[in-house]
């Protein structure tokens, strides 16, 4: 999980135009959230198109590690047997987070109002990345934490019960620091509340009610203010889950980008806390369609087709930024092959994802020959008119700093670019997209 194995690279290069139909695995944030209340419930949850990515699989070993029983059918169906909000184990060793940034934030939130102490760990990526963010409202609900310097991994928590309910307004848009307090909410007596300025992804309020937690969301001065009922009593539930918007994104900018791509890739959520990337590249030329649009597991789910399209630049409204946060890698792919210039601001947040990616994408871009301005807060890119990218030099590759985004956006860079894109590891693509490779072959009839 913690990558550690050899790096596997790879050169990724112009293929066939990319055509029939896939189907991307299930959404990652969905996935993680259905086995931690799976495993908070007392009976057994059924899962069908979970994600079966490493992140997920390092939530599913955490779990299991307190107490909940979680196993995989021949089927494919995942059945999760849990303890029950405030039964949680203490685990005998440390939990080991590999790559997963929501696997360590929301579990946080769980532990913090169990009497349990856990310990957390990670890879390198993710023991660079700031988890002060949580700590600060789970201290304030009485956890207490001894973590490495500057609030990052490997840190110690000791959770508490009970724990004290609070109000809380978040200092950054982040749907993980709401799942966090919302979580540590289910197994805390009284009201719990999160105010949020910017709306974020909102898959934990659906799943918490639909797993019978009292929970309401009302509107006040323009803010989202989410109130949860502890403690909490969860019932086992069936969930379907949606292909993940996040993963279909790369092959929605390469089926725009290869010409000749006419391509449909079924069941993808449209939440529309995740779904504006399919809007900004609509708006700058690309032709995506929606058939289909039908309701799975509460979720809003589409197939969509999308054909090869010229692309002019755009400026992206910062505020549409939380519902496209982890697009924004392939949305600079895509704007790297439009005609004229794509201004992007307010992505701060980018430089803590499992790389700085403002910075690791506008160097790998460059090098494979793109025109790319880094700003503090963004790029601003100068498009090709849709000519295709020289590619990286025969001698040079694209570094992907173990973020399994940047290494898919730039092997869609390669599709379309004269001499491919090399990227210096394939390995984390696992983390949340582990049929990327096979069905890139399959799409463009390489397989
Ligand atoms: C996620 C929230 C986002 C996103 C991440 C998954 C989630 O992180 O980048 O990939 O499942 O809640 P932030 O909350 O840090 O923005």
């Amino acid at each position: 999980m913690s990558h550690s194995n050899p790096p596997s690279p790879k050169r990724f290069e112009r293929p066939g135009p990319l055509t029939g139909r896939i189907r991307v695995p299930g959404d990652k944030s969905i996935s993680h959230r259905s086995i931690m209340l799976g495993a908070l419930a007392v009976g057994e949850t059924r899962v069908t198109g979970l994600l079966e990515g490493e992140d997920v699989l390092a939530t599913a070993a955490a779990m299991r590690a307190m107490g909940a029983q979680v196993e995989r059918g021949e089927d494919g169906t995942w059945r999760i047997n849990g303890v029950g909000v405030g039964s949680l184990l203490q685990p005998q060793q440390a939990l080991d987070m590999g790559n997963s940034g929501t696997s360590t934030r929301l579990l946080m939130g769980l532990v913090a109002s169990h009497p349990i102490t856990a310990m957390f760990t990670g890879d390198a990526s993710l023991s660079k990345r700031p988890m002060g963010r949580v700590i600060e409202p789970l201290s304030q609900m009485g956890a207490s934490f001894e973590a490495s310097p500057g609030g990052r991994l490997p840190l110690m928590l000791r959770g508490i019960s009970p724990a004290v309910p609070i109000t809380y307004r978040l200092p950054v848009a982040s749907a993980q620091v709401k799942s966090a307090v919302l979580l540590a909410g289910l197994n805390t007596a009284g009201t719990t509340t999160v105010i949020e300025p910017v709306p974020t992804r909102d898959h934990s309020e659906r799943m918490l009610r639909g797993f019978g937690a009292s929970l309401e969301v009302s509107e006040e001065n323009g803010e989202r203010v989410i109130a949860i009922q502890g403690e909490a009593e969860l019932k086992p539930q069936g969930i379907v889950v949606p292909g993940d918007p996040s993963s279909a994104a790369f092959f929605v900018v390469a089926a725009l980008l290869v010409p000749g791509s006419d391509l449909v890739i079924e069941n993808v959520g449209l939440n529309p806390t995740r779904a504006a990337l399919f809007d900004v590249l609509r708006d700058m030329g690309g032709n995506i369609e929606e058939l289909d649009r039908r309701e799975i597991g509460g979720e809003p789910v589409a197939d969509l087709r999308v054909r090869h399209s010229a692309l002019s630049g755009v400026e992206v409204d910062p505020a549409v930024v939380p519902a496209m946060v982890d697009e924004f890698p392939v949305l600079f792919v895509a704007a790297s092959f439009a005609q004229g210039t794509t201004t992007t601001t307010g992505l701060e947040e980018l430089r803590v994802k499992e790389s700085d990616r403002i910075t690791a994408m506008a160097e790998a871009l460059t090098l494979a020959g793109a025109r790319v301005e880094e700003r503090e807060d963004g790029l601003v890119i100068h498009g090709t008119g849709g000519d295709p990218l020289p590619g990286t030099p025969e001698d040079a590759e694209v570094t992907t700093h173990l973020d399994h985004r940047i290494a898919m956006a730039m092997a869609v860079a390669g599709l379309a670019s004269h001499n491919g894109v090399t990227v210096d590891d394939t390995a984390p693509i696992a983390t949340s997209f582990p049929t990327f490779e096979t069905l890139l072959a399959s799409a463009s009839g390489t397989s």
